[in-house]
């Protein structure tokens, strides 16, 4: 297994030079003194040329593996279009690469089954790249909920809402390339928040719909229509008694908000309520019976990773606690323990969102078992 070691930083290796990559995971290998940003692969040869450049990255290629087998990479990110995600990650994993996978992890919870089988065979980290449960309040109502603040959880309820363009999302909008719309890009990072707080859940009944055709691109070229969701629900029945309530869409006109759209996700206890919304993650609302919900500042300790360097005063809020990603990667790279989150809650999510569809088409409730560890 690719090491890391003593003093010697991580050599990463990013495969899918894209947006989240630039956005999340390049500022992330940044502020991590332990970590170095080595390699890089992209199909297309333009953007990797380009992002050489910017990134300073001196190893580059347009075939994935050759990136996911280096000898000189420790560490690969994997940040390709859903479909791709699971030939590259077995061969990280049989390389011995430490592996950081973005969600969903795959195009169904198969797929999904024998990536987390390869990568635990093989003893790497595996981390799928949740990258929500960073978020400064979700950290805080989880410790309020984990630690009995909260009483005995009863309902969880989460809202995503964007006012997205109706043009085409280029491979986001195909089933073949993506697995499913709104429910896999955006749902999915709500239904593990419910697997973490509150535990198994043992059945869903879900419903998905797509509204906008999406025949043009940004720049008014046609293109093939949309054949996946652009607005998923779902309720759920928890093991621990607890009920939920989940719906997202990107057709939400008027939520835009500065890009972030409307996110709220909340747990209604015996004794209180706590809100965590992604425009504010600094700030929790909090109510007990009687009151109204009001805002708390969320206390120091969870505004970052416990020994990350980060300035969690600087930048965007919204957007800084995205590094944290990197920081929860390395640190378990360098104390030889498991990531969270791991592939195995990838796998127990997209369990989740398939028996959605599965919902949907057959109009009736599935049961959702955990994977086995
Ligand atoms: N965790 C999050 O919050 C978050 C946010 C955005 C995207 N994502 C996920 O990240 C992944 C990438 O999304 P994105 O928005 O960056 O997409 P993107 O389209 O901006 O970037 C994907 C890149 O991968 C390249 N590519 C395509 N096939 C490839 C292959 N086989 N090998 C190497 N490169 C390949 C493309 O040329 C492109 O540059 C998706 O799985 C998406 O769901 C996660």
């Amino acid at each position: 297994m690719a090491g890391a070691t003593g003093d010697k930083p991580v050599r990463v290796g990013i495969i899918g030079a894209g947006a989240v990559s630039d956005y999340h995971h390049v500022p992330g290998i940044r502020l991590d003194p332990r970590a170095t940003l080595t390699a890089v692969a992209d199909t297309d040869p333009a953007l990797l040329e380009k992002r050489k450049g910017e990134w300073g990255v001196s190893i580059a290629s347009t075939d994935p593996l050759e990136i996911a087998t280096h000898p000189e990479v420790d560490a690969v990110i994997i940040a390709t279009p859903n479909f791709s995600h699971k030939p590259i990650a077995l061969a990280a994993a049989a390389a011995g690469k430490h592996i950081m996978c973005e969600k969903p992890l795959g195009l169904n919870a198969t797929e999904v089954q024998t990536m987390y089988e390869a990568a635990r065979d093989a003893k790497v980290v595996h981390m799928t790249a949740f990258t929500y449960r960073f978020a400064p309040s979700m950290r805080y109502l989880r410790h309020l909920m984990k630690t009995g603040a909260l009483g005995t959880p009863r309902h969880f309820r989460s809202q995503r809402f964007l006012d997205w363009p109706e043009t085409s999302w280029g491979w986001r909008q195909y089933k073949d390339k993506a697995g499913a719309g709104d429910l896999y890009d955006m749902t999915i990072h709500r239904l593990d928040f419910a697997l973490d707080l509150l535990g198994p859940i043992q059945r869903v009944c879900g419903s998905v719909a797509r509204f906008a055709p999406r025949v043009t691109t940004p720049d008014g070229k046609p293109c093939e229509p949309s054949n996946v969701d652009d607005w998923s629900c779902l309720i759920g029945e928890f093991a621990n008694g607890a009920t939920g309530v989940w719906e997202g869409t990107t057709l939400a006109k008027g939520y835009n908000r500065d890009g972030f759209g409307h996110e709220w996700a909340e747990i209604n206890g015996s004794e209180g309520s706590a809100v965590y919304r992604l425009h504010e993650p600094n700030c929790l609302l909090l109510g007990k019976t009687g009151s109204d919900l009001a805002g708390i500042d969320v206390p120091d300790e969870f505004l970052k990773a416990a020994g990350s360097p980060r300035d969690p005063r600087q930048g965007k809020p919204a957007t800084v606690f995205r590094y944290d990603l990197i920081w929860e990667f390395i640190s378990a790279i360098v104390e030889g323990r498991p990531a969270v989150p791991s592939f195995y809650d990838g796998l127990n999510a997209q369990i989740i969102a398939d028996a959605v569809l599965e919902s949907h088409e057959k109009r009736m409730w599935i049961d959702t078992p955990l994977a086995a560890v």
